[in-house]
């Protein structure tokens, strides 16, 4: 299944908003404006909420999760808000059917408001197209252009800057295992810098050095999982032990590799053999924890 409308009548749209999950992260330097340059290779899977939009007379948002706002507080809201205000058209009621555990690091709210902008473009008579949607979409997050094509890319910058990735390698399997336990960004971001203050920055980097292979547009998996790492993990895993326990299991499934999704609290691990992350989904969920197995999901055709 790739990022598309499932159903669109002229009438109505649903857009599936796909998890992302960050294989590796680094945060490189605090900038001026306030946010971090990082560099990270994203990753849309299998585990999407589906976005249904329908047009109507006034702005109008529902949510599976009463516990998530429905007003101007949801990132999907100011997505559309934006749209309208920016490029036209009619009004939406829209939808949210969440699967993606929230302030997981998934990029839920991201892929959720990238949705409502493809959805609503999708539906308007005189349509923006992919490159007035993606400045809208730098102006709501970070995650949100990636929301808007997902597949895998090289991401940088804020996480705004992409280069679109093929993957050289079998498929793989990734285990999203969820500690009940959800991340403020902004915390985790402010946390990481009170606890490196600068001094982890010139640390050479395996990792960083893949990255530089992987900008001719093609990764290799073996090599990617060999240098997995993410910055925020040490920080997350010492303030949020349930994390830490997560992971230790994770590890001892014998995954090919594992790590954190952007500031936490999933964790994953991979798996070349869909017998052994089966195996691994059963311990994990045995040990109480909200499991997800997915598969990449490819960008769709330009
Ligand atoms: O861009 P977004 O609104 O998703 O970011 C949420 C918060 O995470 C920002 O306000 C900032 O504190 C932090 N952030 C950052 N550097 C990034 C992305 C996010 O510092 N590249």
């Amino acid at each position: 299944m790739s990022i598309q409308a499932l159903r669109s009548n002229g009438n109505t749209c649903t857009e599936i908003a796909f998890a992302k999950v960050n294989l590796g992260l680094k945060v490189l330097s605090h900038r001026q404006d306030g946010y971090h340059d990082l560099a990270s290779v994203f990753q849309t899977v299998s585990l999407g909420d589906r976005v249904l939009l329908e047009p109507t007379a006034q702005l109008a948002l529902s949510c599976s999760d009463a516990a998530l706002p429905a007003g101007p507080g949801n990132l999907a809201w100011r997505a559309a808000e934006l749209y309208l205000r920016e490029v036209g058209g009619r009004p939406c009621r829209i939808h949210l059917e969440k699967a993606i555990p929230v302030a997981a690091g998934l990029g839920g709210g991201s892929a959720d408001a990238a949705a409502v902008l493809r959805g609503l473009d999708r539906l308007a008579s005189r349509p923006a197209g992919r490159r007035s949607l993606l400045e809208l979409a730098v102006r709501l997050g970070s995650d949100v252009p990636f929301g808007l094509s997902g597949g895998a890319a090289l991401a940088e910058g804020r996480g705004e800057r992409l280069l679109p990735l093929a993957w050289d390698g079998g498929p793989f399997w990734c285990l999203l295992v969820f500690p009940p336990e959800p991340v403020s960004t902004a915390w985790a971001f402010a946390e990481l810098d009170r606890t490196r203050r600068g001094d982890a920055l010139s640390k050479p980097s395996a990792y960083l050095t893949f990255l530089d292979s992987v900008r001719g547009g093609r990764v290799d998996a073996d090599g990617l999982w060999r240098v997995l790492e993410n910055d925020f993990q040490p920080v997350i895993e010492r303030a949020k032990p349930i994390v830490a326990r997560a992971s230790q299991l994770l590890a001892a499934t014998g995954p090919l590799a594992r790590s954190m999704s952007g500031s936490g609290s999933t964790v994953y691990g991979i798996y070349d053999d869909r017998t052994a992350a089966d195996r691994a989904a059963h311990r994990l969920r045995t040990a109480g924890f909200p499991v997800f197995l997915c598969t990449p999901v490819p960008a769709p055709p330009a």
